[in-house]
């Protein structure tokens, strides 16, 4: 161990302190992290008042955090570094790609039929979602399940506004059919600001970012055997879809939500205008 610190041995002292961690990944995972920590500092080479002032950001982002705010999320959401890590894990060859959780899975979503509305409240756009869950070779996967949320017709999560919005409005649990097929109703969601009125809200205005996502539906699709997928359908042509706060758009994600004739409403027990969206999934093999 280093005596004497100089700037030059600080990173080296430290990392030998790890030198006897038992846990080799643990062991890899703080030496990299001490030596990338210490060349930003270097690098940048912080005043006192700076570095109190990153300490201030990382409290405050931690004391945001509730059982339904994820500061820390939204903080790695906005710096990319969610669908890095994402993207890494989910290195695909034919499946459908993966893209961030979100912070707003915090609500075990109620089980529903086949066929069943996500939309408690009847306003907006009246959707139908439909596809089916099949395996890199076109077989499908019947009893897959499909944990499903959005944002409501004005860009809010039912945990964000519950005085407005019912309990689970906008989620669903659903099972795929037989032949792997699977629908449900809903509204077209809007794009929607991520919360902004925590630390990541000050980063993004000191920075002259603007908070919107563009409008999606989230996904986690599991089948038993199978790798679990998280993922969005973005809705084409929703603003900000070239500029995602968080960085999570992926093209093969972007879908048509076309509106379609009275007897396909009608097929879907629908009368008016409303939006049809294909999505079909596939799933990759869990590794053995
Ligand atoms: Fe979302």
């Amino acid at each position: 161990m280093a005596t004497d610190f100089t700037e030059d041995t600080a990173a080296d002292a430290v990392i030998e302190s790890f030198a006897e961690t038992p846990d080799p990944r643990l062991r890899e995972l703080l030496t990299s992290l001490v030596r990338h920590l210490h060349a930003f500092v270097r690098d940048t080479e912080p005043t006192i008042a700076e570095w109190e002032q990153a300490i201030e950001f990382l409290t405050a982002t931690g004391q945001k955090c509730d059982d339904e705010r994820q500061e820390f999320i939204l903080l790695s959401d906005v710096l990319g570094v969610s669908m890095l890590v994402e993207t890494i894990n989910n290195r695909t060859g034919g499946a459908t790609e993966s893209t961030v959780l979100g912070p707003f899975h915090v609500v075990k979503s109620p089980r529903r039929e086949l066929g069943d509305t996500i939309d408690l409240v009847a306003t907006g756009t009246p959707c139908v979602v439909r596809g089916r869950v099949l395996s890199a070779d076109g077989s499908p996967l019947p009893g897959a399940e499909l944990d499903v949320w959005q944002a409501n017709d004005q860009g809010f999560y039912d945990v964000q506004q519950p005085d407005v919005q019912p309990r689970a409005n906008g989620r669903g649990l659903f099972t795929a059919a037989a032949d792997g097929s699977f629908w449900f109703r809903t509204v077209v969601p809007s794009h929607y600001p991520i919360p902004t009125d925590g630390p990541v809200g000050t980063l993004l205005n000191a920075t002259q970012r603007h908070p919107f996502r563009p409008a999606h539906i989230h996904f986690i699709v599991t089948a038993r055997g199978y790798r679990p997928l998280t993922t969005h359908i973005f809705v084409a042509g929703s603003p900000y879809i070239e500029s995602d706060a968080v960085f999570a758009v992926k093209k093969s994600l972007i879908k048509e939500f076309t509106s379609d004739d009275p007897e396909q409403a009608a097929r879907y027990g629908l009368t008016g205008p409303f939006a049809l969206a294909d999505f079909d999934i596939v799933l990759e093999p869990a590794a053995s």
